[in-house]
């Protein structure tokens, strides 16, 4: 299959990976986090992303090929901890490498089906397209994938592929992702703006784009950053469902709430994954890519019971159908053990133990560690965890990045493109932020070339100063009978866990609106004690706890009005698909006095008619 882009074409646009520890302008900055020119106010970026995951930093570097360009890329952690690089299984992409039957055509329609039907088909069209490019992209850029024999990158099949098309290093495909990635950033002298949580994105009051204001969290400043243009690409928001997720702490949805304060609509929250095989422990993701080589399912009887659910498919159903599957057997009393750590058993004995060595190494650690099992010699429990939100900002145009606010792009899991609909294949997510993390940075590259900054220092000066008064009051609240972050935070993830979770009823679903709607009163005037300046994470989790109810708010109220089930939205009250009245996109808006309001938006459909899914 002949490839738009070699590797000669690839490496005269990149600069050599030798230049890297010269120019790097993170370590340009000796050691500190923040360029001193930020620091000054001497810099308007042209195009500032915010996150430093995959899409984040696939962003910067295509932003940062126009040479003339001053970009950044802001992160709450450090670059290479962001939520990506806990991706385990692996890249999706038609390259002809591994299976020359595969076609750009299958992975569209396998997409399209795995999400139920909610995808918009232009927009996975031209996933599928751009998707095996991007593979071998990051394979000019030195990602370590595993090979054949022959040299070329190994790929394997992952739920619901119809060929084997995901690249993979070992089970730790993001972490080697986003290494490459920020190679690259540094050599592209891209600045890091590192350890700063972004608290709003500021327009003038002509709806103009100024910046964003965040904290420095190493030092308690305030700091507004002009910029032309950012893109939002922070990542998901798996930390609503705390009690039992795969993500990371810093999954809280900031961007997705920063975006929503300035009129972006949170497109499809309700479409929340649920991943089947987290461990039963405390719900650490062990790797779909364990079940594509070869893991298996068993309940208590030592049935190995997906037949039941998937005949053909398999362990290798979507996500969304095997999660179900999983807590259908622990609630019919097939389970092993009680209450959230209940499990089945996944059965990695029929694979060779020197191949769960050579690509499941960081599955087989996580499983000794957190659960004490080898499991090149026992089955180890596991079952469903949150792992990814298919919902997100609305990306208004796929080939850019755009949202519908001039100057503000996205990308990510954080963005809504819509490429998953109502339940994303394993290894989609990679390539979807290689794909559209780039189209991004081109799209907000092309903007700032041709928009000048309309903002003010004046105007990111006041917002600054609005955020420190706010950081003093909140701060010196005393303990009194106020509740704490944890306390409030402990509360709706229960919520959320037990009434919009896997299953689904419109009963639950007002409860938990009730229940969210007290915790956002009592969030109001919550506790959250220290109220020094240096690495306050008390205070940055009040930030986040106050963005993880507005997210929940979302979810809750989209779940409540989709009365049909599809893909990971599942209501017992409602247990068909219904494409009459739902093949709709919700779209969420924050009204400016903090009321939530809803609309509807027709899924795009191309040639892919809605069909019954079976596996
Ligand atoms: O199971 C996994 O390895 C997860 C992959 C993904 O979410 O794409």
């Amino acid at each position: 299959m002949a490839m738009e882009i070699s590797r000669r074409t690839f490496i005269k646009g990149t600069a050599a990976a030798g230049v890297v520890l010269m120019s790097g302008a993170y370590l340009g900055c000796g050691g500190k986090n923040i360029p001193e020119q930020v620091r000054r106010g001497d810099v308007t970026y042209d195009v500032l992303v915010i996150g430093s995951g995959g899409a984040g930093m696939r962003a910067g570097l295509a932003a940062a090929q126009n040479k003339d360009l001053k970009v950044a890329v802001l992160t709450k952690l450090v670059p290479t901890r962001s939520a990506s690089t806990m991706a385990q299984g692996g890249m999706n992409g038609v390259t002809g490498v591994t299976d020359p039957n595969d076609s750009i055509e299958s992975h569209t329609f396998d997409t399209i089906k795995g999400g139920d039907y909610l995808c918009d088909q232009d927009a996975v069209e031209y996933f599928a397209e751009n998707a095996g490019k991007t593979i071998f992209e990051m394979d000019y850029m030195g990602y370590p994938y595993n090979r054949q024999k022959d040299g070329h990158f190994h790929q394997r099949k992952m739920g619901g592929s119809s060929y084997p098309r995901a690249a993979y290093f070992e089970d730790r495909a993001g972490h080697a992702m986003v290494h490459a990635l920020f190679e690259q950033c540094l050599a592209h002298n891209i600045d890091f703006i590192s350890e700063c949580q972004m608290l709003e994105i500021s327009m003038t009051d002509a709806g103009k784009l100024a910046g964003i204001v965040a904290m420095d969290m190493r030092s308690g400043d305030l700091i507004g950053i002009p910029a032309k243009t950012i893109i939002i690409a922070t990542g998901g928001y798996g930390r609503a469902y705390w009690v039992r997720t795969s993500n990371p702490y810093s999954s809280t949805g900031d961007g997705i709430v920063a975006g929503m304060n300035v009129g972006i609509p949170f497109k499809d929250p309700e479409m929340v994954q649920f991943h089947p095989t987290g461990l039963s422990v405390n719900g650490v993701l062990l790797s779909e890519s364990s079940r594509s080589e070869g893991a298996q399912l068993f309940n208590k009887n030592g049935e190995r019971f997906m037949s039941k659910y998937a005949p053909e498919k398999m362990e290798l159903a979507t996500r969304d159908i095997v999660a179900r599957a999983i807590a259908t057997e622990i609630e019919q009393g097939r389970g092993i053990g009680e209450g959230l750590t209940a499990g089945v058993y996944l059965d990695f004995t029929k694979i060779p133990p020197e191949r769960i060595h050579e690509r499941l190494g960081q599955v087989y650690g996580l499983a000794k560690r957190f659960a004490g099992v080898d499991i090149t010699k026992e089955p180890v429990l596991i079952s469903p965890t949150c792992h990814y939100s298919m919902g997100g900002l609305e990306m208004a145009d796929y080939k850019t990045g755009a949202t519908r606010i001039p100057g503000i792009f996205t990308a990510g899991e954080c963005s809504c493109v819509s490429v998953h609909g109502a339940n994303r294949l394993g290894a989609n997510s990679l390539s979807e932020v290689l794909v559209f993390g780039k189209t991004a940075g081109e799209g907000a590259a092309a903007y700032a070339k041709e928009h000048s900054y309309e903002g003010t220092q004046d105007q990111l000066a006041a917002a600054c100063t609005k955020w420190k008064d706010h950081f003093d009051k909140v701060t010196a609240r005393p303990h009194t009978t106020n509740r704490t972050v944890p306390e409030i935070r402990d509360a709706m993830v229960n919520t959320m866990w037990y009434k919009a979770g896997v299953f689904r009823d419109g009963a639950q679903l007002e409860a938990a609106s009730k229940e969210l709607r007290a915790l956002e009163e009592d969030y109001k005037n919550c506790y959250v004690g220290d109220s020094s300046h240096v690495y306050n994470t008390a205070f940055e989790q009040y930030v986040e706890l106050g963005n993880l109810l507005q997210i929940s708010h979302a979810i809750v109220q989209g779940a409540a009005a989709h009365k049909e089930s599809r893909g990971g939205h599942s209501r017992r009250d409602f247990p068909k698909r219904d494409d009459v009245n739902f093949l709709k996109h919700t779209l969420i808006y924050k009204q400016p006095d903090g009321k939530y309001t809803a609309e509807y938006k027709d899924v795009v459909i191309t040639k892919y008619p809605p069909k019954e899914r079976k596996y």
